[in-house]
């Protein structure tokens, strides 16, 4: 495996600032790079509840959290983690970490779907927990055309919409579309114009995933439950990595400092320092926004 670069480590510790024996939950452990350190920090008389849909991505994290034993491990949605704070000996938390999307460890398992790189060529799939819901190629065979437009035109704000997914609609007539790169060579085939440097799958292939997972529901849904959760001072820290994603962060945190049940601490998103963007390709698009509970 690649190395692995955990996005903005340093900003996640001081604006969680966690300290021996608090509770915290990282809602998103992937490769436990962030948690790995809360956990050092909260030390052997705190508790880290750890949740990630992926059960792979639990495999991983429990070898690398074995150090100190203070982490909960959960196969868990981030919108559901009030069920686990229920399991655990204490009622609420001092701080709470989101930095969602798709993780590295991820990307180069090509069997999961989610890589458009040729060398990559698997099934497309791209469920976050394989064992719910439907996968891409089963919701491409049925999906009708103008939901597809809509998907792919308001998820992935792809200008081509129309004619992607007309391109797929006429494919499935033929053959079912089954692999990552049936699917991102007929995108590329539809959008007008010589080789771009983006790929030209690129944001189709995220409007299918942010259909497929529900994600913009579910970081709506986590952000209200991550607010009852909290203690008074209790800080929520979220890292995303589009703007659909960061526009439902903002909007979220402006709705509970309205209500008087929250502060913003951080007014604009912070970036990634340009040595982390230098040194981490994948950072670049990386937003944090903070909140405090009040
Ligand atoms: C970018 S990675 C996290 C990396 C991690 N912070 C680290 O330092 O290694 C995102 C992880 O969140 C998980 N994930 C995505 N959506 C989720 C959800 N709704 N609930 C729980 N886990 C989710 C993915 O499976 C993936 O392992």
């Amino acid at each position: 495996m690649a190395l692995h670069y955990s996005v903005m480590l340093q900003e996640t510790l001081e604006w969680l600032n966690p300290k021996e024996g608090q509770h915290f939950l990282d809602g998103t452990l992937g490769a436990a790079g962030h948690s790995l350190e809360i956990s050092r920090r909260i030390g052997p008389s705190g508790r880290l509840l750890g949740l990630d849909v992926d059960e792979s991505a639990l495999d991983v994290a429990r070898d690398k959290l074995e150090e100190i034993n203070n982490v909960s491990f959960y196969q868990l949605n981030f919108e559901n983690m009030a069920e686990a704070l229920k399991k655990e000996a204490f009622s609420s938390l001092d701080g709470i970490l989101l930095d969602i999307g798709v993780s590295s460890m991820q990307l180069d398992q090509a069997q999961r779907g989610f890589s458009f790189r040729d060398e990559n060529e698997g099934d497309l799939d791209m469920r976050m927990n394989q064992s719910v819901g439907m996968p891409v190629k089963d919701y491409l065979k049925s999906v009708p055309k103008s939901e597809l437009e809509k998907v792919i035109k308001e998820y992935g704000e792809e200008r081509y919409y129309k004619r992607i997914a007309n391109a797929i609609i006429e494919q499935r007539k033929i053959k079912k579309i089954e692999t990552t790169k049936e699917l991102a060579e007929l995108i590329r085939k539809a959008i007008p114009g010589p080789r771009t440097k983006i790929d030209k799958a690129t944001r189709t292939f995220q409007a299918l995933r942010i259909l497929i997972n529900r994600e913009l529901d579910v970081l709506k849904n986590a952000i209200e439950e991550a607010i009852k959760l909290l203690e008074v001072g209790g800080r929520l820290v979220i890292i995303s990595f589009h703007s659909l994603e960061d526009r439902i962060v903002k909007w979220s945190f402006r709705d509970l400092k309205d209500n008087g049940q929250a502060k913003i601490l951080t007014k604009k998103p912070l970036l990634p320092s340009e040595k982390e963007m230098r040194e981490n390709g994948r950072s670049r698009s990386a937003k944090m926004r903070v909140l405090e509970k009040i």
